[in-house]
């Protein structure tokens, strides 16, 4: 869910609005907002559905405006897409208003206590019981927002970010964070709050990072920060490093669009301040040769498209440190009691740095004695927090709710890791080292050609082919993640059925699937490149063909023995081995995505999904 709040001078429904709009790829179930008015009266709306129906409610029948505020989109987890289990919830005779983001897991042990001395709900949700039981601690207090959100948030359990207000307190926002993200944005005379910064950013850059188990409460004139206890704590600044045009559309037809025109530069910005005379240096790293020398195991641990650009990593890291990896999704990772230690590093890939399969699976792992690292796109995020190191991608804000421009920063900062430790370790030599950053270098002027050359015929061969049900994709080696990222590229984006398959694998089942007709993404290797490789996966293209298949190979230009094999043929240009993957899934982003459009379906916000699925 996203979470936005606001106090100064300026009427804030504007404000709220453009926040949640910021926040929508957070969640798009249902929004909403309240806002105390110039009368001290608490006014409040919500919908469910997109945001654009909140706005459009808003337009029609006005609510009276006001300088304190705040607003929530949400992606349901208690109580189904409804108005009544959209947030705000409102308690103590609709003066208190309160927004969540997250899981209360104590709620209903809660709510008994609550019902039992006659408090009545609304709701089905968690949120409301928080809501409620800080009206009962308002009242007891005499009337103390401070003190009564403090006594509450110090008996919930789970996951929260929560914000409330109350219409005797105008000029007042409190928030508590939980294991689920809050940043404070600071502004002259006014002060906001947001699930992160895209929530403020139009408005100032200056931000704090709230720390686990804070609350913070915002007047126009100032923040103050303690932790559930009221003891005040240090709380670290931080610039925005991104200006608001980097989260606009800036005249793209979709986010999607313009974050898979940002490849190049993603994989370039990454790179930036990294590379000294064809080594690796990588700052965020220094004086950890150590943990670096001393680990024998990785695992990584991801989500969705990050966990298979944890799969392409394993290839390289593999290689090049000879270190073993394993590539696990994080919620299945810590529930199997993996075997680990201080001697193995577990390195966790996150775009929004807020997965929360991926974050607790990262407590795991400390707490068992491994040593962490994160992989992370976003500043001040809670997983790169709660890490011994990180390395950051410097894609940019991604907007779109899936990932595309972060995947290929993720593999060039796994790229750029595996090579560090392979220097500290020995195991790649400078020389292999320098050929190896040449490669990635010259990745960012690849993806470009293959933007301007490929990009319109493979939109209209997507067009073509937007009847099509069922896709399937093969790939070998390194080309296999990309095979399942390109499956559930189209997944996500055209809810068209997609597989990928390992190429050898083919022959051990998948091939019952061919039928005349089916179309069959194939992910071929260099020829010049994979030796053998080649030849296998051409082997796997003749047997499908033979069926019947419909082959689009994604294949290095020049590549003659595909030319003649295949129906259609997306060209890539010539990597060596482990950089094939940075430029044959970019061919596959830009069919999910023109297949989506050609169906009419939103590329930006897919149903039932949320770009950061902050509960478990
Ligand atoms: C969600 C998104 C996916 C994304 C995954 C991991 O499921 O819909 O597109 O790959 O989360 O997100 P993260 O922020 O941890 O990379």
């Amino acid at each position: 869910c996203g979470i936005v709040g606001y106090v100064g001078p300026r009427q804030s429904q504007a404000i709220l609005l453009a926040g949640l709009a910021r926040l929508e790829y957070r969640g798009y179930d249902s929004a909403g907002i309240a806002v105390i008015d110039a009368d001290g009266d608490l006014g409040m709306r919500k919908r469910a559905g997109k945001l654009g129906i909140l706005r459009d409610d808003l337009t029609s029948a006005p609510l009276a405006d006001g300088t304190t505020g705040i607003g929530h989109t949400r992606w349901a987890t208690h109580g189904g897409p409804t108005d009544d289990n959209a947030h705000p919830h409102l308690a103590d005779d609709d003066k208190l208003a309160v927004i969540h983001n997250g899981i209360i897991e104590n709620f209903s042990e809660l709510k008994e206590e609550l019902l039992a001395e006659g408090y009545a709900f609304r709701s089905q949700t968690d949120t409301e019981v928080a809501a409620v039981l800080l009206g009962r601690e308002y009242r007891a207090t005499g009337g103390d927002l401070v003190v009564a959100f403090r006594n509450v948030v110090s008996r919930l359990e789970g996951a929260f970010t929560l914000l409330a207000m109350h219409e005797e307190q105008p000029g007042l926002v409190v928030g508590a964070r939980r294991n689920s993200p809050l940043v404070i944005g600071l502004g002259e005379g006014e002060n906001f709050l947001g699930s992160d910064v895209a929530a403020f950013v139009e408005h100032t850059r200056n931000a704090l990072a709230i720390g686990q188990d804070q609350i913070v409460a915002i007047t126009p004139e100032g923040v103050s920060v303690t932790d559930f206890a009221g003891n005040p704590v240090e709380v670290e600044p931080f610039e925005v490093t991104w200006d608001a045009s980097a989260a606009d559309k800036g005249g793209w037809s979709s986010f999607m669009a313009k974050e898979i025109s940002e490849e190049p530069e993603a994989v370039a910005n990454t790179l930036r301040g990294r590379i000294r005379d064809g080594e690796v240096v990588i700052p965020e790293l220094d004086g950890l040769d150590d943990l670096f020398a001393g680990i024998s195991r990785i695992i990584v641990i991801a989500c969705g498209t990050a966990a298979y650009a944890g799969q392409v990593g394993k290839y390289a890291i593999e290689q090049w440190t000879r270190i073993p990896v394993d590539v696990e999704l994080a919620h299945e990772f810590r529930y199997r009691d993996p075997v680990i230690g201080p001697d193995t590093l577990v390195v966790s890939i996150s775009q929004s740095g807020e997965t929360m399969d991926t974050l607790m699976a990262v407590k795991y792992a400390r707490e068992h004695g491994a040593r962490t690292l994160s992989i992370c796109n976003t500043q001040g995020a809670t997983i790169p927090r709660e890490s011994d190191a990180i390395v950051y991608t410097h894609a940019g804000p991604e907007v779109a709710v899936a990932s595309t421009k972060a995947f290929v920063a993720q593999v060039t900062a796994l790229y750029l890791m595996a090579l560090h430790v392979g220097r500290v370790r020995g195991t790649v030599s400078a020389a292999d080292a320098a050929a190896h950053v040449a490669e990635l270098e010259a990745i960012p002027a690849k993806i470009s050609q293959i933007l301007e050359r490929e990009q319109p015929r493979i939109e209209q061969f997507a067009h073509w082919m937007a009847d099509t049900r069922s896709v399937l994709f093969l790939g070998r080696h390194v080309g296999y993640p990309i095979a399942l990222e390109g499956a559930l590229k189209l997944k996500e984006l055209a809810y068209i059925h997609a597989e990928g398959f390992a190429a050898g694998e083919l022959k051990h089942g998948p091939i019952a699937l061919i039928e005349p007709g089916q179309p069959v993404f194939v992910i071929v290797p260099s020829p010049s490149k994979s030796g053998e490789m080649h030849k296998k996966v051409v082997s796997s293209i003749e047997e499908i063909r033979a069926r019947g298949a419909r082959v689009i190979a994604v294949a290095e230009e020049g590549d003659a023995a595909v030319l003649p094999k295949a129906d259609e043929v997306l060209r890539i240009p010539l990597a060596g081995p482990f950089f094939e993957p940075l430029l044959a899934v970019v061919p596959l982003h830009i069919f999910a995505m023109g297949l989506a459009t050609a169906k009419g379906l939103d590329v930006d916000q897919p149903r039932n999904l949320a770009k950061s699925v902050t509960v478990e």
